[in-house]
């Protein structure tokens, strides 16, 4: 049995590290393609070496482009890669265009596909994420849902029962695994200003958000009257899309946001953790800040992530200034106190379980 990890961005390395780990406590025949859609240290390196992740065999390094050239370019890359390097299964996680391409690559050479965190759902179009969630999830032969709600969403589909398997999201082991070691190693009063539960942290880079002038304005205009109301410090690290459209744009940052470089995990974890708020745009914040007992106001219309707001742990308010400073002051009055719904930290061990009995299950 051998398996191909393919991944390509910060988020995917982060959620396929506990499944990386698992695969080396088994001692199993694995390896890493990176398809290198980020690149810069601060997206990419910075999470092997703080995880303690072996280099990936392969790196294509397609850098960033057009939706079409960066996903024809992996693809043709990956392609070669699987033929040459042939494995039984290959392993992909969440919704980028690096999923799009591994997916289509190994099932057109009939290569049995597992898509970690199958079935989410924002029934937004206009996401280029829900169509790589869509394509991915209907062309992958092992569905790794992270939650009932997820499971029923491919059910909704018409994807076969037999294909679905419930395993709580790897978010979990990863946050898991990293925050005691965050806490030994991260103090986060070494940056000016941060008192524990006294600042907000805040990311932005969703492309219908931060391209988008109007958004983007009413964004920092919301961190402004946000910080005019509240008097607390918004830690804000900026993801390059971000950082490039502010520029293009010509906007300033308001004062009270401290706009820095993207941070490594675990900074970010601590940081994340110690905040009295997370205000974001991102699906793995809405989870982590959920999973970590921090409330999130969330720059968004729709969610893939429902279960957060169901357990009153996160709250939607899109982009405008007025419903941003709402949803703090709902959300600043919040204890924490709610159940977590992405499960148990085990998802990656019943994930390496199923793909190593060929889709049996067996607790
Ligand atoms: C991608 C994913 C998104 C995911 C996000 C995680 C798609 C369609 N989008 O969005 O789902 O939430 O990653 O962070 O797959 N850049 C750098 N250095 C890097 C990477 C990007 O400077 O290492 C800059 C470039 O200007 C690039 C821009 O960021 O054009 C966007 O990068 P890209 O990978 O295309 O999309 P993301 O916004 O990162
Ligand atoms: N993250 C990080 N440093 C940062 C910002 C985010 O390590 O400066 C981590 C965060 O803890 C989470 C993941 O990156 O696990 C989320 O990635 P991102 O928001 O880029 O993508 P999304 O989850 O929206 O796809």
């Amino acid at each position: 049995m051998k398996i191909a990890i393919i991944l390509g961005t910060r988020p995917e390395i982060i959620k396929m590290s506990p499944i990386i780990r698992e695969c080396e406590r088994r001692g199993l025949d694995y390896y890493i393609l990176h398809t290198g859609q980020h690149y810069s240290f601060e997206m990419d390196r910075v999470f092997f070496d703080e995880l303690n992740l072996p280099s990936a065999r392969y790196n294509l390094d397609v850098g960033s482009g057009t939706h079409g050239r960066q996903t024809a370019t992996m693809l043709s890359g990956i392609e070669d890669i699987l033929m040459r390097d042939v494995p039984d299964v290959v392993l992909v996680q969440g919704d980028t265009n690096t999923v799009l391409a591994g997916t289509l690559a190994a099932s057109k050479l009939h290569i049995k596909v597992g898509h970690v965190e199958a079935g989410l759902r924002s029934f937004d179009r206009v996401m280029p994420e829900e169509t790589n969630r869509v394509i991915a999830d209907h062309i992958s032969d092992y569905l790794f849902a992270p939650t009932e709600t997820s499971r029923q969403y491919l059910l909704e589909e018409g994807i076969q029962d037999e294909r679905i398997f419930v395993t709580g999201n790897t978010i979990v082991d990863a946050v898991y695994q990293n925050l005691e070691i965050a806490k030994a190693k991260v103090d986060i009063t070494e940056r000016p200003g941060l008192v524990e539960g006294e600042y907000l942290l805040a990311t932005a880079h969703r492309v219908e958000n931060v391209d988008d002038r109007g958004r983007l304005a009413g964004i920092l205009d919301g961190f402004r009257c946000v910080y005019e109301e509240f008097g607390m410090l918004i830690v804000f690290p900026a993801h390059p899309r971000t950082v490039k459209m502010i520029s293009i744009f010509g906007f300033d940052v308001p004062s009270g946001v401290l706009m820095i470089e993207p941070l490594g995990y675990l900074e970010f974890l601590q940081i994340e953790s110690s905040a009295r708020l997370v205000l974001t745009d991102s699906g793995g914040l809405q989870e982590e800040a959920c999973i970590l007992g921090v409330g999130c106001v969330t720059l968004r219309d729709n969610t893939e992530r429902p279960e957060t707001v169901k357990v009153h742990a996160n709250i939607l308010v899109g982009c405008d200034s007025v419903r941003i400073v709402d949803g703090v002051r709902k959300m600043i009055k919040k204890d924490g106190d709610w159940e977590n719904p992405y499960g148990d930290g085990k998802a990656s061990e019943r994930i390496v379980d199923t793909v190593v009995n060929q889709g049996q299950y067996i607790p």
